[in-house]
C-alpha cells in the first residue's frame, strides 16, 4: 500500500515538473518574441545615443568621466542629426502601451493608483485656494505588479504619491493644461518633487534602496538618511515655492523663469524680462556678475549636486564663477546623487563642518553664505528624478553599460521641477536645434562648441523642450 502511494506521489511530482517546464518554455518563448519588438526604433548610432552635454546646466563631470569617457562627436559636417521630432515619440518603451498612438504615454497600470490619485487631485485642485496652508498627505504605495520582461527592475516606474496641495487656483496653469496635451498621460500631479524629514521611514528606505545614484537611496544607510533628512522638517522644505504667500500680491498665477547657461543668452538682453518673473531658477555655473543685462540678477532657486557644484567652482572660476548666488530670496536645491549631498546639506542646515566624505571638514557657509538655514534648503526626491528619467528622458543610454550613470541633466531636472510646481514657465538658455550657432555657455570668452557626455542625453532634452514649447506648456527662448 505504502509503496503504491509512494509511486502515485512520484508520478504526480513528475507531472508537476513537466508542467512547470512547459510553462517556463512558454515564458521564455514569450520573452524572446517580445525582445525584437522592444528594440530601438530609430537608427541612431551608439555615439549619438550617448552624446549629451553640459550646455544647459553648465555641468562639468567627474574628471574621470571627462577624460575617459567623453565621446568625441564627428566633425560637424559629417554629423547626422537624428529626426528630433520623431525620435522622442519612440523612446519610452513601456510594455503595455504599444498600441497607443503617441507612444510616450506610459501605461497607467504601471503606476500605482495613478488614476485614483489624479482624480483625487483634480478634486483637490478645485477645492483648494491659494491661501491653503495644509500640509502634504503622503500615500506611500507598494508595487502591485512585477515589471514586465521589457521593463528591467532598475527602471522602477512606480512612485510615491505625495498630495502637496496646489498654491494657486490659476485658471490656465500648467497643471490644468497638461491633461489636454500629449504629456497628459505621463504627467503625475502628485509625484513628490522634494524629499523631506517625513519621507524617511524604514519602508521607504527599503523601497528606494533598490535604485542607485540620484534615482534612489541605494548605498545610503538608514542612519545617515535619518540624521540628514531630519533637518528638513518644515513646510519650506516640502514646498518648492515656499514664500508665495508673501509675494503673490493678489496675483492668481505663479510665473517662473528658468535660466540655463547656454550661449544663446549672450547679447540676448533678456535680463529685465527674466527678473520680472515671480521666481527665477538657475543652476551650476550660473555667473551673474557682468551678465545682468542678458541673464538678469535675481536667483530664487539654485539647483546643483555637490559634485556639479564643486566641478563648477573648479571649471568656471576663470570665467568668474565663485559659487552659488547669495541673496535673501535664494533657496538651494540639492540634486542628491551621492551621500555627500546629504552630508553637505546637513552641515549647511546645522552650521557645522561636513562630518565625512569628499567635503569633510568644509565650512558650508563658504558655499551658501552665513545666513543659510534649513528653511533655505531643499532636496529633490529620488522618485522625482527616476520619474523624469523614465517618463520624459528615457534615453537609449539605459540600454547600455552606462545605464547606472545616466540621469537627466541638472538643468533638465530644474526645468522639469518648475514645470511641476509653477503655473507658467519661461525657459531661457536651454539648448535649441541651432545650438551650433552659439557657444556652450553665455559666459564663454571665446566660442566653445557644446560638450557632449555620456551621463546625460542633451539631444533628447533639446527635443523635449521643443515639444513642451509646441504643447504650450513652456515658453522657450529661441532667439527669434
Ligand atoms: C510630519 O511628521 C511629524 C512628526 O511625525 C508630524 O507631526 C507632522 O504632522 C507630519 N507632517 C505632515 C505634513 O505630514
Ligand atoms: C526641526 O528640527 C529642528 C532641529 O534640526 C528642531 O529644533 C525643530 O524643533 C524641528 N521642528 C519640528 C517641527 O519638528
Ligand atoms: C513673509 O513675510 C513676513 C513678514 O515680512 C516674514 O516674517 C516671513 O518670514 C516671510 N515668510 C517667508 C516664508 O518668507
Ligand atoms: C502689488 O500690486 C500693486 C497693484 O497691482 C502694485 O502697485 C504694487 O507695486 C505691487 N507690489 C509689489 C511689492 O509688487
Ligand atoms: C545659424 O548659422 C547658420 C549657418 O551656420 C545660419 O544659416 C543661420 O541663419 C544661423 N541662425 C541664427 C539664428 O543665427
Amino acid at each position: 500500500m505504502s509503496s503504491m502511494t509512494g509511486m502515485a506521489l512520484q508520478k504526480r511530482l513528475v507531472v508537476c515538473a513537466v508542467a512547470v517546464s512547459a510553462l517556463l518554455l512558454v515564458y521564455i518563448l514569450c520573452v524572446n518574441l517580445e525582445g525584437p519588438l522592444s528594440l530601438p526604433v530609430m537608427p541612431l548610432s551608439f555615439s549619438q545615443v550617448l552624446r549629451s552635454d553640459s550646455q544647459n546646466s553648465g555641468e562639468p563631470l567627474d574628471r574621470q568621466i571627462n577624460s575617459d569617457q567623453r565621446t568625441h562627436p564627428p566633425p560637424a559636417s559629417t554629423r547626422t542629426v537624428p529626426h528630433e521630432h520623431t525620435r522622442a515619440t519612440h523612446t519610452p518603451t513601456l510594455k503595455t502601451q504599444t498600441s497607443t498612438a503617441a507612444g510616450h504615454k506610459p501605461a497607467e497600470n504601471n503606476v500605482l493608483d495613478v488614476s485614483k490619485s489624479s482624480s483625487r487631485s483634480d478634486a483637490v485642485d478645485k477645492a483648494k485656494t491659494r491661501t491653503s496652508t495644509k500640509g502634504p498627505t503622503m500615500q506611500p504605495r507598494r508595487p502591485t505588479q512585477a515589471p514586465g520582461p521589457t521593463e528591467p527592475p532598475f527602471i522602477g516606474d512606480t512612485y510615491m504619491s505625495d498630495n502637496v496641495p496646489p498654491q494657486t487656483d490659476c485658471p490656465d496653469g500648467i497643471r490644468s493644461r497638461v491633461a489636454k496635451t500629449d504629456f497628459g498621460g505621463r504627467f503625475l500631479k502628485n509625484i513628490p518633487v522634494l524629499q523631506w524629514a517625513n519621507h524617511t521611514t524604514r519602508e521607504q528606505h527599503q523601497r528606494l534602496s533598490k535604485y542607485p545614484g540620484a534615482h534612489g537611496w541605494g548605498g545610503i544607510d538608514y542612519k545617515t538618511l535619518v540624521e540628514t533628512l531630519s533637518v528638513l522638517n518644515s513646510s519650506a522644505n516640502w514646498r518648492m515655492l515656499d514664500d508665495w504667500k508673501n509675494r503673490s500680491n493678489g496675483s492668481e498665477c505663479i510665473r517662473c523663469a528658468v535660466v540655463g547657461n547656454g550661449g544663446i543668452l549672450k547679447d540676448s538682453k533678456k535680463g529685465k524680462e527674466i527678473d520680472g518673473h515671480d521666481y527665477v531658477f538657475r543652476t551650476n555655473g550660473a555667473i551673474i556678475k557682468g551678465f545682468e543685462q542678458d541673464v538678469g540678477s535675481r536667483t530664487t532657486h539654485y539647483t546643483f549636486s555637490t559634485n556639479t557644484l564643486m566641478n563648477s567652482m573648479r571649471s568656471y572660476a576663470g570665467a568668474g564663477y565663485k559659487g552659488p548666488p547669495l541673496s535673501e530670496e535664494t533657496r538651494y536645491i540639492f540634486l542628491p546623487d551621492h551621500d555627500r549631498d546629504y552630508l553637505l546639506m546637513k552641515a549647511a542646515a546645522t552650521h557645522t563642518p561636513v562630518e565625512r566624505g569628499n567635503e569633510r571638514g568644509k565650512d558650508p557657509s563658504k558655499y551658501f553664505g552665513k545666513d543659510v538655514s534649513a528653511r533655505k534648503l531643499k532636496m529633490y526626491h529620488p522618485d522625482f528624478i527616476r520619474y523624469l528619467r523614465n517618463r520624459f528622458l528615457r534615453s537609449k543610454a539605459l540600454k547600455t553599460k552606462y545605464k547606472d550613470i545616466y540621469r537627466p541633466s541638472t538643468g533638465a531636472t530644474m526645468l522639469l521641477a518648475a514645470l511641476h510646481t509653477c503655473d507658467q514657465v519661461s525657459a531661457y538658455g536651454f539648448m535649441t536645434p541651432d545650438y551650433k550657432n552659439y557657444s556652450d555657455h553665455y559666459y564663454d570668452r571665446s566660442y566653445h562648441s557644446v560638450g557632449f557626455f555620456i551621463n546625460h542625453d542633451l539631444r533628447m532634452e533639446m527635443t523635449l523642450w521643443q515639444q513642451l514649447h509646441q504643447a504650450g506648456l513652456i515658453q522657450l527662448y529661441m532667439h527669434k
